[in-house]
């Protein structure tokens, strides 16, 4: 099977041997991520399984999340699921960001419409102790099992993104018992016990270094950090209580060679800092037009930013959103095509499906960079 085939050979051992052409090309998200020129521009929406899928809320009816998420043939159904229908060019793992969480501490459940709930939210040093460290093969055994199943099945230039939360935002859930809209508990215990929030978030950081170690090593070609809920930080209180966890996570990601893309919601004041915590890829909400936000960020590649609400406006509507994201990349390499933020769970698939064929159809046309001098192409 080609797809097997191309499977066998590692991006990394692939670019060692053969720098100049590779015989294998990496998936075209790859190649983006390491800003490089691609063919076209190569799309996929965070949270593109699960809710706005028909097949996905079939199978919902029947089984729990967590209950998908810990069944590998059900977990890795849905991973499949967006990439069959809207022809995208990575899948995403089928998990949550509390999910190493749920399998080191008891007392946390995923509320369909709230999100993670936590029974007993942590308060002081002693809540500190209920927090053990992640163990992946046998916390997390059913992870790797789904991604060794995924990479299978996919076609060899499609990606699996492994994914995990931010220590931030997983902080935010424990010491809140759930969403919050103001942090106030989280922001309290920060600049009230500073040594303590250090510990909280040193030790989550290395809770999701393990599980995103565990799921490169099953399999995932790249990985997204989700720090959801860092927006809700000053820069200086971001640099200060947030990135150095968060650095230590990317950091510690470095010596496996996959790219890294790191997201925050309503962070645009907060993208230099975000990319600097170690990321190859800044995921950008649609506040800020990519033009500033490359401008901000270097030679860091980008990821995003169409509104998720454009996809309920008319096609040509949404059209024409689609190519003002584009457009304001201005078909530099290095651009990941995605949403400013997750897809909303009554989109209508067929739109979603109309964005991939738009981006692959225009992003060719733009050149993704091709006209730019930079490392030997990919894809071609
Ligand atoms: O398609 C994908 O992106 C993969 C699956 C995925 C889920 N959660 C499945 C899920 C991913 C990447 C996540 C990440 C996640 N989870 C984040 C970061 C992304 C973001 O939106 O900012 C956050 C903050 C969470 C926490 C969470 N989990 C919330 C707030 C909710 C409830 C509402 C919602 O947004 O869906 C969940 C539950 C959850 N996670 C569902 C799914 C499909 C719905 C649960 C169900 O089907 O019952």
């Amino acid at each position: 099977m080609r797809a097997r085939a191309r499977l066998a050979g590692t991006v990394a051992e692939v670019s060692d041997a053969l720098p100049a052409a590779p015989p294998s090309p990496a998936p075209v998200l790859l190649d983006a991520c390491r800003g490089r020129p691609t063919s076209t521009v190569p799309v996929w929406f965070m949270r593109q399984a699960g809710r706005s899928l028909p097949e996905y809320r079939e199978l919902r009816a029947r089984y729990g999340f967590s209950e998908i998420v810990r069944q590998p043939e059900l977990a890795a159904e849905v991973t499949l699921q967006p990439v069959r229908r809207l022809g995208v060019d990575a899948a995403i793992l089928f998990s949550d960001i509390v999910t190493p969480l749920e399998a080191v501490l008891s007392g946390i459940a995923i509320s369909p419409d709230r999100g993670p709930v936590v029974d007993q939210p942590f308060r002081s040093a002693a809540d500190l102790d209920r927090l053990r460290p992640l163990e992946p093969a046998t916390d997390l055994p059913y992870v790797a099992e789904t991604i060794r199943l995924v990479r299978r099945e996919l076609p060899a230039g499609v990606a699996l993104i492994g994914f995990a939360g931010a220590p931030f935002t997983l902080a935010s859930y424990l010491v809140e018992g759930g969403k919050s809209n103001d942090y106030r508990r989280t922001k309290a215990l920060m600049y009230g016990e500073p040594a303590l929030w250090a510990r909280l978030v040193e030790r989550l950081a290395d809770i999701t270094l393990a599980a995103l170690d565990a799921q490169v090593a099953a399999g995932a070609q790249a990985v997204q950090l989700f720090d959801s809920w860092a927006g809700a930080l000053s820069e200086a209180d971001y640099r200060r209580y947030a990135q150095p966890a968060s650095a230590r996570v990317l950091h510690g990601l470095a010596g496996h060679g996959v790219p890294r893309i790191h997201f925050a919601v309503g962070a645009g004041h907060l993208l230099e800092a975000v990319g600097e915590a170690g990321a190859d890829v800044v995921g950008v909400d649609w506040r800020t037009p990519l033009d500033a936000a490359r401008r901000r960020l270097g030679a860091l590649a980008v990821q995003g930013n169409l509104d998720p609400t454009a996809l309920f406006a008319p096609p040509e509507a949404l059209d024409a959103k689609v190519r003002e994201v584009l457009a304001a990349n201005g078909g530099r390499p290095g651009h990941v095509f995605n949403l400013g933020w997750g897809v909303l769970p009554d989109t209508d698939p067929e739109a979603l499906r109309r964005v991939v064929e738009l981006v692959h159809a225009e992003g060719a046309g733009a050149g993704a960079g091709r006209s730019s001098a930079g490392p030997a192409a990919g894809p071609g």
